[in-house]
């Protein structure tokens, strides 16, 4: 297995150090290797090269690994964002990672802001389109700094775009609880989300076994927090899905518990947690690394390690619960902390049921 670091900026670093931890450790419980790469990607390096994405990497990137895991990437001394864009988004775009699985799921009552709450009450994956909709990048700014000025950007829908990620989709419901629900603003957005819907309709005949609705997005925001249990898997473009990720996380936990990964069946992949570079708790040391740990959980189930993989989440499920956590969570420990508490706790013997 060979694994591409690009821990970023801000938190990104903190977060990937400990994720690097525990797959040290499950590495060594469970009997796996790998070799690695470290990239100097990120605000430092642009502020000072001026590169974000220089070609030779993205190629060694591309050609050279098997996964990738990343921090986060934004830095408010580089406020056009552009490096971010480049290295976060142009991965995404350039390696054709159409896929953004954001699971979201309940393991702590008290987590959640809910009344009534339960463990696995709210068990959702959220299945964003990654390369599409308003993030293509076409568009731009005329007569910049003028009254005239006139600013645009398109959002684009693909059949192809929406199909392929449909059926990634309606094939994950089956896996699941065979629910599946379409978030769009197609009311509104007639062209580029009436597709989505066009799309939905017609997929749905081939999957009878799987309950394909479509919800305007407003009002899915609503009901995820009002009927949680509804959701199965959530489908959204680019941006739907960007919004009702966090909004999905902020019901379980909050962002220090979110993962994500970008895919694309046969390609280089990308795991990554939802968050962002945090400048306001950055360099603190009180970052939660769960979110980045439970993306490395992601990586190693891709990979084919899945009783490391299901390990490495039964013990941040444990770390929550026992409050070995971060400030976030209720809890007293340092990012490194937790990384060493989660871990210490990896142990490949002990069947999970007997914790
Ligand atoms: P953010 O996710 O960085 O932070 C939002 C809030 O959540 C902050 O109060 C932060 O302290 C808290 N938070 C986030 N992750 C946390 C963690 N692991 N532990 C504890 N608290 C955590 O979002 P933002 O502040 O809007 O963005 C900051 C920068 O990050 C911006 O430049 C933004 O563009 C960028 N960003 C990058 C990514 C990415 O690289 N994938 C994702 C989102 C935002
Ligand atoms: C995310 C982030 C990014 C996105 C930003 C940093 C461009 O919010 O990964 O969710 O919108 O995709
Ligand atoms: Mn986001």
């Amino acid at each position: 297995m060979r694994i591409a670091f690009l821990p970023g900026d801000g938190i990104g670093t903190e977060v990937i150090r400990a994720a690097v931890k525990v797959l040290d450790s499950a590495g060594a419980g469970f009997g796996f290797s790998y070799t690695s790469e470290w990239f100097d990607l990120g605000a430092e390096r642009y502020l000072r090269t001026g590169e974000t994405m220089p070609d030779r990497e993205f190629e060694h990137l591309r050609d050279g690994f098997d996964c990738i895991l990343l921090g986060a990437f934004g830095d408010p001394r580089v406020p056009s964002n552009i490096h971010a864009k480049d290295i976060l988004l142009g991965l995404r775009q350039r390696l054709d990672l159409y896929v953004n699985l954001r699971p979201v799921r309940l393991v702590d009552p008290r987590l959640c802001p809910l009344r009534d709450a339960e463990v696995g009450m709210i068990d959702m994956a959220i299945v964003r389109e990654n390369t599409e909709s308003v993030y293509v990048g076409i568009g731009g700014r005329f007569k910049p700094g003028t009254a005239d000025e006139v600013a645009q950007n398109v959002m684009l829908s693909t059949r192809k775009g929406c199909d392929r990620l449909l059926r990634y989709a309606f094939d994950l419901a089956r896996e699941r609880r065979g629910r599946l629900v379409l978030c769009d603003k197609a009311n509104a957005i007639e062209a580029a989300h009436g597709l989505w819907r066009v799309a939905l309709r017609d997929l749905a005949r081939q999957y009878p076994d799987v309950t394909a609705t479509a919800l305007y997005a407003d009002v899915a925001a609503m009901r995820m927090v009002t009927h949680p249990r509804e959701f199965d898997v959530v489908v959204g473009d680019n941006m739907i899905g960007d919004i009702l990720s966090d909004l999905a996380a902020a019901l379980v936990g909050g962002l220090g518990l979110a993962p994500s990964a970008s895919t694309h069946p046969g390609r280089v992949s990308l795991y990554e947690p939802v968050h962002g570079s945090a400048p306001d708790i950055a360099g603190k040391g009180v970052a939660n690394p769960l979110a980045a740990i439970l993306s490395l959980a992601m990586l190693l189930r891709d990979q084919g390690h899945a009783r490391a993989a299901a390990e490495i989440d039964a013990a941040c499920a444990a770390a929550v619960v026992e409050r070995a956590c971060t400030p976030d969570l209720g809890g007293g420990l340092s990012t490194d902390e937790v990384a060493s508490w989660v871990a210490a706790r990896i142990r490949p013997g002990a069947p999970q049921s007997q914790r």
